[in-house]
Parts: structure tokens; C-alpha cells; sequence
């Protein structure tokens, strides 16, 4: 689909049988974010040692719902979830739910290469919505749709309601020609 040093990019819907692969790095990406909840109770460990687990029903489920995984070379490197929720209040055919990079292949590239796979995959109307304290996820995000080729119409705007907290980035995607 695309490539980088460490070999060809994919990017494919998880099946059923690839669902206890994204739980378990969804145990990374919780990790990831507890650096940010550090005054909330969120993000605490269980007794088992584990982050409680995500709800990931819908992604098997609602057809809005897509998981996917990402590959480099063949091997794991993170994992994206789709869904049609919007955190600003305006009509979307796409949100970028959930989207994680395994550190051993970040500010390679291929976080950025793999989200413009997404939005070819899926044209429409996207959203992004960044954690206020996400600041790295903020760069990554203008970086990435700021470079897709086929992005139209990119608004950031902040926001700090009931809804969400933090900047949120919005655009049109088209399927590369
Ligand atoms: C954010 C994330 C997906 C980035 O993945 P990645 O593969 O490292 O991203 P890329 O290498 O494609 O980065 C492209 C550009 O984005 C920017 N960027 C990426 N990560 C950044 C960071 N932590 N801080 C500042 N800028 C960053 C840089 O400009 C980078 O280009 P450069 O490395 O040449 O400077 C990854 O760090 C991650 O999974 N983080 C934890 C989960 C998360 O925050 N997800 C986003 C939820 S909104």
C-alpha cells in the first residue's frame, strides 16, 4: 500500500479473530495516554496489572465502526478505530475514534503514512479530536492531514465544552486519484 525503510505499509480491517490483537495494544495506547491523566482516576492499573479494558463491542458490530491494523514489513505497528461520532457538533462521515503507533516504529513516518492510507481508504468528511494535553498528537495531526495531498477544506478549531476539550481538526478526504 505505501512504504518505509522497514518495509511495506498495510493497513487492514481487523477480522473477529484479530480483536484480542488490538485489545492488547490497546493496553500500550491506555499506557500511552495515563501520562496525561495524572490527577484523575483514570488510568489506573488493575490488580492484574492491566488497564481496564477498552469497549470494543462496536467495532464488531456497528457497520460505522471500523478497526483496522497497521503493518510494517509485516509486522505489527499500531492499530487505528473509525467510527461516524462527531466531537464538534457538525455532520461527519468519519472520526478518527482511536489511532496508535508502537514506539519501536514512531517519527519514522509511519504514523503519518498510515493515516493518509486511512483517509484514502475512507473519503468524506473527517474528524480528529486532540486531548488538550496531547500535544505531540496536535503536531502529528497538522503534519498529517497538512501533507495529505488529498485533504480539502482543513479547519482547526478549539474547543472546551461538555463534548470535548481540546483542538479538533476537520477536513475533507478524497480517494487518491
Ligand atoms: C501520535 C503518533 C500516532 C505519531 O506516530 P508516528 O509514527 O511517530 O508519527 P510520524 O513519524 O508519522 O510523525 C510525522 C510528524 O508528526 C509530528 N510528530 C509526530 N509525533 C510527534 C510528537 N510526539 N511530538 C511532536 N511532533 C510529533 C512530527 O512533525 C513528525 O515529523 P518528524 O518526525 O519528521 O518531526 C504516536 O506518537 C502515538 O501513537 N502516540 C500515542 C497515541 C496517540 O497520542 N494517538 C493520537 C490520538 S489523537
Amino acid at each position: 500500500m505505501a512504504s518505509s525503510d522497514r518495509g511495506e505499509l498495510t493497513v487492514t480491517v481487523a477480522t473477529a479473530e484479530e480483536r484480542p490483537i488490538i485489545a492488547n495494544l490497546m493496553q500500550l495506547y491506555t499506557h500511552d495516554f495515563s501520562d496525561f491523566w495524572f490527577d484523575r482516576a483514570e488510568g489506573e492499573l488493575g490488580p492484574d496489572g492491566r488497564f481496564a479494558e477498552y469497549p470494543l463491542d462496536p467495532w464488531w458490530s456497528d457497520p460505522g465502526c471500523v478497526p483496522l491494523l497497521v503493518r510494517v514489513g509485516g509486522k505489527l505497528a499500531g492499530f487505528a478505530l473509525l467510527n461516524a461520532a462527531s466531537h464538534s457538533g457538525r455532520p461527519v462521515d468519519r472520526n478518527m475514534a482511536e489511532f496508535f503507533i508502537v514506539r519501536k516504529h514512531r517519527r519514522g513516518g509511519v504514523g503519518a503514512a498510515a493515516a493518509r492510507a486511512i483517509f484514502g481508504l475512507y473519503p468524506g468528511i473527517w474528524e480528529a479530536a486532540v486531548a488538550r494535553r496531547n500535544v505531540g498528537a496536535l503536531s502529528f495531526w497538522r503534519r498529517a492531514i497538512g501533507g495529505y495531498a488529498h485533504a480539502e477544506a482543513i479547519e482547526e478549531t478549539d474547543h472546551d465544552d461538555p463534548h470535548w476539550n481540546g483542538p479538533i481538526l476537520r477536513f475533507r478526504a478524497s480517494a487518491p486519484g
